[in-house]
């Protein structure tokens, strides 16, 4: 059954903005899968790694699948980022995923771990209020957890000569880079994919690559046209007729007041940009031509916004506290910003995406001036994780010039032991898994970046 097999280009998600891992998973046509070889399994963690007086506990889960494995072989483990974990990522016989190809050929042990306070991994602490119950969500926590969890499975007798690899895409590609530079002694390679390291608030760099993609990618004429129909767009939000015409074309609850700065802001964020911006991010050239052939663009029921029959773009009537997106929604606010603005002058979306507009979002998970410790946070991150330039050996660093996120990369060596590979007509975690349409390159690159794992932990 391939009901995984679904156009994600079509569903243009708001989640362009989150959940990064799982939305990539939806792009490949995954035949079915017998998922009995892995286990779920369940490792306790302290709820504050940095307070020994504070006794609570998280469970936190992960996947194990040793069915491949031979004695002193390596592990290899799939980081978890900002969604539930999946197993699909360590199932054997999902070999075009680059994990599980690299665990077969060095007969390798394969785990899965989920970052807490996603899926399962929730704290079992009251949820009134966002501040105090984040409040122990943050990638150095996480990372700890990951440190825990492999110091488990170290003391296990059969994986004590094991080296250790990591792997993860997008904010979990972070956390692998992070891993390999604050644990070297438990970790020994790592993978790092599309990861924007870089925290940054005024993401406008995102826009600008949607631009660029369209541009290189996209058919002759394209960029122009959709700076066209965004205008006309922006133009029918002045009257009364074209506010109304915007709402049948676009699916907008007729209850609506798009006279309301914050909701037109709204409608044009997640109904307007999010399409251009999942393509750019998961598709690859032929998905932006065939896009750019789309006369409407009509998204199909965006979470959290969809409200049976039409999109609710009444700003004011949410709390973004409450939604599923809630816990990234913490991390970026106090740790990352990644605020994909239209304040760019080059991009072709008007301007609807301010950064006021964007740091809203932060209301109810930050207590006082958001702004401000939103930018405490992010030097915070800077500081402690070394920016662009990580202090690492045995990590190599992967991105695709389509993807948005490349610009918060690592994009230049960081040494002969730590390089990077940008494969050109590749989007968001590319390397990560086969795709059929991927260019021949990409390859190449699955099989270089396989070489220098092996390479590395043969040493
Ligand atoms: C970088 O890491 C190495 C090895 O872990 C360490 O010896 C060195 O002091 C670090 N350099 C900086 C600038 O932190
Ligand atoms: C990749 O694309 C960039 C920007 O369009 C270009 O400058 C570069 O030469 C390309 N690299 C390769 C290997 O084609």
């Amino acid at each position: 059954m391939h009901y995984w097999c679904m156009i994600t280009l079509l569903i243009a998600s708001a989640t362009a903005f989150t959940d990064n891992l799982n939305q990539f998973l939806l792009t490949f046509d995954l035949p079915e899968a017998d998922l009995s070889s892995v286990d779920e399994k369940w490792i306790e963690q302290p709820l504050d790694h940095f307070d020994s007086k504070e006794k609570r506990t998280l469970k936190m889960r992960y996947f194990e699948n040793v069915e491949l494995w031979k004695p002193k072989a390596p592990i290899f483990v799939f980081l978890g980022g900002e969604g539930k974990q999946d197993p699909r990522w360590i199932y054997s016989a999902y070999d075009f995923f680059l994990t599980v190809k690299m665990a077969k050929e060095a007969h390798g042990a394969l785990f899965a771990t989920e970052h807490r306070y996603y899926g399962k991994s929730l704290p079992d602490i009251p949820n009134n209020n966002a501040i105090e119950y984040f409040k122990f969500l943050s990638s150095h926590q996480a990372l700890e957890d990951v440190a825990s969890f492999i110091k488990m499975l170290k003391s296990n007798s059969k994986y004590k000569s094991s080296k250790v690899v990591v792997v993860g895409g997008s904010y979990s590609g972070n956390l692998a880079a992070w891993m390999r530079e604050l644990y070297p002694e438990l970790v020994d390679a790592a993978i790092s994919s599309s990861a924007p390291v870089l925290a940054k608030k005024d993401f406008k760099e995102y826009l600008d690559t949607v631009r660029y993609t369209f541009g290189k990618y996209g058919t002759d004429g394209c960029l122009a046209k959709m700076e066209k129909n965004f205008k006309d767009d922006e133009d029918l939000l002045k009257t009364p007729e074209g506010r109304e015409e915007l709402k049948k074309k676009y699916h907008i609850c007729p209850e609506n007041d798009l006279t309301v700065l914050e909701n037109q802001q709204f409608f044009f964020q997640w109904i307007r940009y999010s399409g251009f911006m999942v393509s750019s991010q998961y598709g690859l050239p032929n998905d932006i031509k065939a896009q750019c052939e789309v006369k409407t663009h009509i998204p199909r029921k965006i979470k959290p916004i969809w409200r049976y029959n039409c999109y609710n773009v009444d700003f004011k009537s949410y709390d973004w506290t409450r939604v599923k997106l809630a816990a990234w929604y913490h991390q970026y606010c106090t740790e990352f910003g990644y605020l994909m603005t239209t304040s760019s002058e080059k991009q072709p979306f008007v301007h609807w995406s301010p950064l006021e507009f964007n740091l809203k979002f932060c209301k109810g998970f930050i207590k006082g001036d958001i702004e401000k410790t939103m930018d405490e946070g992010i030097a915070k991150t800077n500081k402690r994780y070394g920016g662009l330039k990580p202090n690492v050996t045995k990590v190599v660093f992967t991105h695709g010039d389509m993807d948005p996120w490349h610009t918060l990369g690592v994009l230049q060596d960081l040494g002969p032991d730590a390089p990077v590979i940008m494969t050109n007509g590749t989007a968001h975690c590319g390397v990560l898994g086969y795709k059929k349409g991927e260019p021949e390159e990409m390859k190449k690159v699955r099989k270089h970046v396989q070489e220098l794992i092996l390479k590395w932990i043969s040493q």
